[in-house]
């Protein structure tokens, strides 16, 4: 089929082809039943009355929002998803437009104060960091006549957003007096929960010293939650009342019992190949000198796309089932890699830049680590003009 794509009728080719609906070939495959399945394991492990949040902030850590949600929070995958966790009201507005019900928190601190009235217009459950928002929030509730649901962010050690002590105290009280906002939920964010479970345990236990008080004050507080995929994972007894996974649904985070699938790959095709010749350089700066005559192929993925520049002469691409070194500097829209020990490697031929061919896997983790980056970012950095296939949407 990729040959036809080439040489044969170009229309019926591409009719056939997964990329049908796009001319370049660089895409990212989704596969939607793969996080389901990370999902549902991660249930498995939470007890029957703990919720879980799935965090679908920055597009769904770069696997595209809408789609990611609608499969596994949509009414099909009920079930599967208590709530949804996005950063800023936008991702949550992007979701509701779609149609997605299910409960949403925006996990960031809203300013300016006005997102509160989008945030309760799409009924998004807003994250409250100081007096000043709960404040805001308020006035927002009276001018509607409703009480709207917030979560008290409480810093406990990440040092980013949140509210602790004397000042936590006011905003409980006050959110727990207004008649037009009501304390739904408590959480903070762990630092270190991969890494350290003595700092974890410590911050865990000055979130619950907060709940403690809170409720000490005559709170009702539904839920409480503090645990990312790491802290779900290793430390059970931060699930309390919801987990928030992000990474571990993605299938990002191994973890010893768990098999979590990676349900992202990027793939490409060849799209021009040549013989270097000794003596040659191959792109900017020349970063690449040919030592004895070479294949090369050129592969139509850059930094623009959000392959790391940083890869240059460095990255491993997959094509035949092998590893091909990236030759020479990244460039904006396209690679280079060795294809010498394939001689059969032609224009058309699928490329893999992460994921599985053949026997071989580039995992995220590992490609992370080429770059000196993260998982994480890896994902977040894919850009959108690379487009993504859904599979068992
Ligand atoms: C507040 C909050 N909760 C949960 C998560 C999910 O974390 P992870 O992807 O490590 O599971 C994030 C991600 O950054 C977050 O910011």
């Amino acid at each position: 089929m990729l040959k036809r794509f080439y040489k044969g009728d170009p229309l019926s080719a591409a009719a056939a082809s997964p990329i049908a609906s796009f001319y370049r070939p660089n895409w990212i495959e989704v596969d939607l039943a793969a996080i389901r399945q990370n999902l549902k394991i991660l249930r498995r492990r939470i007890s029957p009355r703990c919720r879980l949040l799935f965090v679908v902030k920055a597009g769904a850590y770069g696997h595209g929002a809408v789609e990611t949600a609608r499969g596994t929070a949509g009414r099909r995958a009920s079930g599967l998803v208590d709530w949804l966790g996005v950063f800023f009201v936008e991702e949550g507005i992007e979701l509701r437009e779609v149609g997605v019900v299910k409960p949403i928190l925006v996990m960031g601190s809203l300013y300016p104060f006005d997102s509160y009235a989008a945030a309760a217009r799409y009924e998004l459950r807003p994250t409250i960091a100081s007096l000043e928002g709960a404040v805001q929030l308020a006035e927002v509730g009276r001018i509607l006549g409703r009480r709207l649901p917030g979560h008290l962010k409480i810093e406990t050690g990440l040092g980013r957003i949140g509210a602790r002590g004397k000042t936590a105290q006011k905003i409980i009280d006050f959110m727990s007096r207004s008649p037009h906002l009501k304390l739904e939920g408590i959480y903070t964010h762990f630092a270190c929960a991969d890494t350290d479970r003595g700092a974890t345990l410590r911050q865990l236990e000055l979130f619950e010293e907060a709940c403690r008080e809170a409720r000490g004050r005559g709170a009702v507080i539904s839920l409480r939650h503090a645990a990312n995929s790491a802290a779900a994972l290793r430390h059970p007894q931060s699930r309390l009342d919801m987990i928030r996974p992000g990474l571990a649904a993605y299938g990002l985070m191994p973890h010893p019992g768990c098999a979590f699938a990676p349900a992202l790959s990027w793939k490409a095709k060849i799209v021009f190949i040549k013989t270097a010749s000794k003596g040659t350089t191959l792109s900017y700066g020349a970063g690449f000198r040919v030592k004895r005559p070479m294949r090369v192929a050129t592969i139509p993925v850059g930094y623009g796309d959000g392959y790391p520049r940083l890869l240059s002469n460095k990255g491993q691409v997959l094509i035949g089932g092998r590893r091909c070194p990236v030759l020479g500097a990244v460039t904006m829209d396209m690679l280079m890699a060795d294809v010498t020990p394939l001689p059969a490697a032609g224009v058309g031929e699928e490329v893999v830049l992460i994921g599985s061919q053949g026997a071989e896997e580039i995992s995220v983790a590992e490609f992370s680590a080429w770059a000196r980056s993260i998982p994480y970012e890896t994902v977040c950095r894919l850009a959108a003009r690379v487009p993504r296939i859904f599979l068992n949407a």
